[in-house]
C-alpha cells in the first residue's frame, strides 16, 4: 500500500505519523513546494517508524513524480486564512492550488483516489473532482466526521453519552445534525452542543494558531477505510448527484468508504427541517463555486 500526501505542514505531516503508527504501509511520499520541509519530515518519519520495530519506505520531496503507483493521496496544500484575508480571497488562491495539484495528480498517479483536506474544504473538494476529471467515488474530503467528533466531544463535556449521531452539510458555518437520528444517552441540550461545536475550530485556532491532532485523526480513519477496505460508515464530503435532491456540489454525508473509495452514499429519511437544512448546505456551497467561476 502507497500513501501520499501533498502538503507536509502540520496536517499532512500530523496525519502521515498517525497513519504510519497504525497502518500497514509498505511506502509513505510527502509532496511540498517547500522541498527540504517534506525531505525533512520524510527523515524525521523514517527515524520513527523504525524506533516503532515497523517499516516503509518514506521519502519526501517537491517532485510530484515521486506520487507514481500511489493507492490513496491526501491533498493538504494550500493556505490558511491569516487576518484580514476574506473567505473568497481564500477560496481563489486554493483553488488555484486545486487545479495544479489535480493536473499533477492526474499525470503522475491518474489510478490513485484523492482524499481533499484543504479549506474551504467542500468547495475544494469540488475543484479537484472537476478538474481532474475523476469519476466522484475517487475523489472526496474529510470535514463532516471532523464535525462529528467534536460534537460528541461536546455532548460528552455536557455529560452525556453518544451513541449514534453524525453531522452533515458544510464543513463549515451551516453544518447541522439531522437530530431525528441522533441517539444520545443522557439529558443533554443538544442544541447547545451543536452550537458549540460550530465554533469550536476558531476557539482552537485563536489560542495555538491552527488545528491538527483532530484533523489528522480524522484522515486516518478514513485513510484506513479505504485502505483496509472496512467499508465503514463516515460521514465524507463527496459530490451529489441526485442523492438527498442535491446535484453537482461537494457536501458531507454519511457514505460507504473502503476500497473503491465511496462506495455507497447513505441516504437517510431526513425530516422537513433537516432537508432544508441540508438545502441551505448546498446552496451557500454553489455560491461559493460560482464565485470560482464553477
Ligand atoms: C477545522 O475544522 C480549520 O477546518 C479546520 O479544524
Amino acid at each position: 500500500m502507497k500513501l501520499g500526501f501533498v502538503g507536509a505542514g502540520r496536517i499532512g505531516s500530523t496525519t502521515a505519523f498517525t497513519c504510519i503508527q497504525h497502518l500497514d504501509l509498505d511506502e509513505v511520499v510527502l509532496v511540498d513546494i517547500v522541498e527540504d520541509l517534506a525531505v525533512g519530515e520524510a527523515m524525521d518519519l523514517s527515524h520513527a517508524i523504525v524506533g516503532l520495530d515497523k517499516y516503509a519506505k518514506i521519502v519526501g520531496g517537491s517532485d510530484y513524480s515521486l506520487l507514481k503507483g500511489c493507492d490513496l493521496i491526501v491533498v493538504s496544500a494550500g493556505l490558511a486564512r491569516k487576518p484580514g484575508m476574506t473567505r473568497l480571497d481564500l477560496a481563489k488562491k486554493n483553488a488555484e492550488i486545486m487545479r495544479s495539484v489535480a493536473k499533477n495528480i492526474v499525470k503522475h498517479a491518474s489510478d490513485s483516489k484523492i482524499l481533499v483536506v484543504t479549506n474551504p474544504l467542500d468547495v475544494m473538494t469540488y475543484v479537484m473532482w472537476k478538474e481532474t476529471g475523476k469519476d466522484r467515488r475517487e475523489v472526496f474530503g474529510m470535514g463532516s466526521l471532523l464535525d462529528t467528533v467534536r460534537l460528541k466531544e461536546r455532548i460528552i463535556a455536557l455529560g452525556g453519552k453518544p451513541r449514534r449521531i453524525f453531522m452533515m452539510g458544510e464543513h463549515g458555518d451551516s453544518m447541522f445534525c439531522p437530530k431525528s437520528l441522533a441517539e444520545v444517552e443522557g439529558e443533554v441540550d443538544l442544541d447547545r452542543a451543536i452550537e458549540e461545536t460550530r465554533g469550536v475550530a476558531m476557539e482552537v485556532i485563536k489560542r495555538k494558531g491552527a488545528t491538527f491532532y483532530a484533523p489528522a485523526v480524522c484522515i486516518y480513519r478514513m485513510v484506513k477505510a479505504v485502505l483496509e477496505d472496512t467499508k465503514e460508515e463516515i460521514p465524507t464530503s463527496v459530490v451529489l448527484q441526485g442523492e438527498y435532491g442535491i446535484s453537482d456540489v461537494a457536501l458531507g454525508v454519511p457514505a460507504i468508504l473502503g476500497r473503491d473509495g465511496v462506495e455507497r452514499i447513505v441516504e437517510y429519511d431526513l425530516t422537513d427541517e433537516e432537508k432544508a437544512m441540508l438545502m441551505k448546505s448546498a446552496e451557500i456551497l454553489k455560491e461559493r463555486l460560482k464565485e470560482l467561476g464553477y
